[in-house]
């Protein structure tokens, strides 16, 4: 199959999308983009990468920095992680409160902002002041990239407008399932959504979870078998909060979305694909993007079902 074929279609077949959709402006510095800008990479276990469009310019990776905490935190704790946050999926938005609090604080998933923030809280409870860095230095050794930063922009941005995440981190607190200081605790979470990557370095940067959670060609094992499966169920299941299902149903693939307009998505044992496209659908998760993975699978019959 002759991958960069596929995506040269691709570009062409979305055309008539890509001014459909609103780009996330509840963070108001992340409405500065290119409204119809779109990327794909696909990165091959091999090593072989096939580009189009923007792939080397660098956006807000948002809530797709949801699936390397929970990689950490799952190094670390284990099972014991989901006595804070579950992994069923919640069939609502990614920034409700109401399950929240008959669940009595304890978040469906940690791919919700609530399940996000407690997973974060996690990881402070062990990094204390070196959280982001830890973080970031991560990230770059999944992307074998350095060249990763947060953007203090977005970041500021969020910490002024992110009422509701401060709501959801503020009932959790009171159900004691924060464990630090909220407001360290939500600051690295803000940091986290404003780090900045291109959809090459996204893509390179889940190759370990098509590969068993080793980096392939290194023996470098990032989680272990088991994990890399529960976290790409994960994935499927909740990586693209109450329209999971549609995801799953139109794509086929475990993915993670973020309002930046970015999308990862894993085809096990074979690569992983990254793409790009702001303008958002109505459950905040990237419309062309979306669209793109699905045609993407149709093509290459690369869909897990
Ligand atoms: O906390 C928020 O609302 C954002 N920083 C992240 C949300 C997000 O990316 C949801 N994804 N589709």
């Amino acid at each position: 199959m002759n991958y960069q074929t596929v995506l040269e279609e691709i570009k062409e077949e979305i055309r008539p999308y890509l001014n459909k959709g609103t780009v996330a402006n509840y963070i108001p510095a992340l409405a500065n983009v290119a409204e119809d800008d779109f990327a794909m990479s696909i990165i091959e276990i091999d090593g072989s990468e096939h580009h189009i469009g923007s792939y080397k310019k660098p956006f807000s990776i948002q809530s797709i920095s949801k699936v390397f905490t929970f990689t950490l935190a799952l190094d670390i704790y284990g099972k014991d992680l989901y006595k804070r946050v579950g992994h069923e999926p919640s069939g609502n938005p990614f920034n409700s409160l109401i399950q929240l609090e008959y669940e009595k604080g304890i978040p469906r998933n940690p791919f919700i902002n609530a399940g996000a923030i407690v997973t974060t809280d996690s990881l402070v409870s062990k990094y204390k002041e070196n959280t982001f860095s830890t973080l970031l230095e991560f990230i770059k050794k999944v992307s074998n990239d350095e060249n990763i930063a947060f953007n203090k922009e977005i970041f500021k941005s969020e910490l002024e407008s992110g009422y509701r995440n401060f709501a959801l981190i503020n009932m959790m607190k009171s159900f004691n399932n924060i464990e630090n200081h909220t407001q360290e605790v939500i600051e690295t979470y803000f940091k986290q959504c404003s780090i900045m990557m291109n959809t090459k370095q996204l893509t390179k940067s889940m190759l370990y979870l098509a590969n068993h959670g080793v980096i392939p060609n290194t023996n470098s094992e990032i989680i272990t078998q088991a994990q890399a499966k529960r976290i790409n169920a994960v994935m499927l299941t909740c990586g693209h909060y109450d329209a999971s299902g549609d995801f799953a149903f139109h794509v086929g693939l475990p993915g993670k979305s973020g309002v930046g307009g970015g999308i990862v998505a894993v085809v096990p044992q074979k690569m992983a694909i990254c793409v790009y496209s702001p303008r958002l659908n109505k459950h905040g998760n990237s419309l062309v993007g979306t669209k793109a993975l699905e045609l993407f699978t149709t093509k290459t019959r690369l869909s897990i079902f």
